[in-house]
């Protein structure tokens, strides 16, 4: 059975989960950046650019209304707005994580606006989106069919999501390595660094449970987007996911 969402440790309800996912990255956010490409080995970077490759013609679009959700620290962002003519949104509902994108984009005097809210409740009319990118943030939404619905709520008729999302490594070797490098290595490194080990506990227990890339399509299919395809990268470690409404 494909699970319906994430389901952190002790959470009763879909509410609880959302607030303790919330919390972790609030705990994490100081440290957010740095971790991350410690512990992909900077492989995360390559997994970014790919998304950037396979949007690319969206962000031509004269006019194109670009939102790059749960979008923390801002790194896609960053990268969608400097390929784009037009203001790129992020959207994040961890405080901690969106001051830090905001530094980065105030830094580097860019357009992008960034707002806080929820990727399950999104502030934005029907159909006022040519492109909703989600980097590494929809293994984490409580109920993956409200939020896929939402991004098809939100999306024209004409647009896209690209979901990038940790999957599920195919062959026996990777599958191994990748195995005692999450059960072991990241819970250690990430807990020390980051001063939270439940966060880098939970990485690996929301991987495990996340659906397999065919389920993920299967999923995006059923919630009304077209043309769906996904392509897995580092040998199934990532997929990145395309939809068009
Ligand atoms: C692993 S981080 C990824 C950040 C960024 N996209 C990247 O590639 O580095 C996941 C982000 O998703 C956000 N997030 C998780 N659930 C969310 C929700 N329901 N609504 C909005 N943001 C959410 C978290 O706050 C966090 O900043």
């Amino acid at each position: 059975m494909a699970a319906t969402g994430t389901n952190p440790p002790g959470a009763g309800d879909e509410r609880q989960a959302a607030r303790w996912v919330q919390r972790m990255f609030e705990d994490v956010a100081p440290s957010y950046d740095f971790l991350n490409h410690l512990l992909s080995f900077n492989i995360d970077r390559s997994w970014r650019k790919r998304l950037l490759k396979r949007v690319a013609p969206i962000l031509e679009r004269p006019g194109a209304k670009v939102l790059d959700l749960c979008c923390g620290t801002g790194d896609v962002l960053l990268e969608l707005q400097a390929a784009s003519r037009n203001t790129v949104l992020g959207g994040d509902f961890c405080h901690p994580m969106l001051v830090t994108a905001q530094r980065k984009i105030a830094g580097r005097r860019l357009a992008s606006a960034v707002f806080e809210g929820d990727a399950l409740m999104l502030p934005l009319r029907d159909h006022s989106l040519d492109l909703i990118a989600i980097a590494f943030g929809f293994r984490n939404l409580t109920n993956y069919r409200t939020g896929l619905a939402e991004l098809h709520r939100v999306l024209r008729p004409g647009g896209m999501i690209a979901i990038l999302e940790f999957s599920h490594p195919r062959g026996w070797l990777m599958k191994a390595a990748y195995g005692s490098y999450s059960k072991f290595f990241l819970p250690l490194i990430g807990g020390l660094f980051s001063g939270s080990r439940a966060a880098y506990e939970y990485l690996p227990e929301s991987i495990a449970r996340f659906p397999q890339a065919e389920a993920l399509e299967e999923m995006i299919a059923q919630a009304g987007f077209r043309e769906t395809r996904f392509e897995l990268l580092s040998e199934g470690i990532a997929a990145l996911h395309i939809g068009r409404t």
